[in-house]
């Protein structure tokens, strides 16, 4: 653990040697490659259809699976109750569930932190995907959470 990374660090100080190289490729590779992502929701979601589509925009290529029994999806993954909104997806070991911003899956994915996954519980009006058109989103927190329903802040927007 520790030397793989001081060799990141090395990596992104200068790119020596192969092994950094190699690391240095993966860990920009997004910049060229769009991020896949799992996505669950309902086909009937417009709201879900938006998330997606600002996934999109922002480097990942989602893979969209209508569901109509959310619930138990959610029940299954382990999503618990207190975080839940409309679509749930799944990336490196990680969930996503509900308006979640891109750039707040890419500090996830960059720190990898021990969380369950992040969420933003219920459907804030100004998240990515609610928002109208053109409206910046804000107004809404972002949370880690684990298993056990525990959350901590991840972001405030
Ligand atoms: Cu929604
Ligand atoms: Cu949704």
């Amino acid at each position: 653990m520790k030397r793989r990374v001081f060799v990141v660090r090395m990596a992104g100080m200068a790119a020596i040697g192969m092994t950094g190289d190699r690391l240095w490729a993966q860990a920009s590779s997004w910049r060229s490659a769009p991020t896949p992502i799992t996505v669950y929701k309902s086909s009937t979601c417009g709201c879900c259809k938006a998330w997606v589509e600002h996934l999109q925009a922002n480097g990942f290529s989602p893979v969209v699976h209508d569901e109509e029994e959310m619930d138990q999806l959610k029940e299954k993954l382990g999503v618990p109750s207190d975080v839940r909104s409309c679509h749930t997806a799944q990336l490196n070991g990680y969930l996503i569930e509900g308006h979640v911003p891109a750039s707040d899956i890419r500090r996830l994915l960059a720190q990898r932190p021990e969380t369950a996954g992040l969420a933003v519980p219920g459907m804030p009006p100004l998240t990515p995907g609610m928002a109208p058109k053109g409206v910046e989103p804000r107004n809404f927190e972002v949370v880690a959470f684990q298993l056990d329903g525990t959350t901590q802040t991840f972001a405030s927007h």
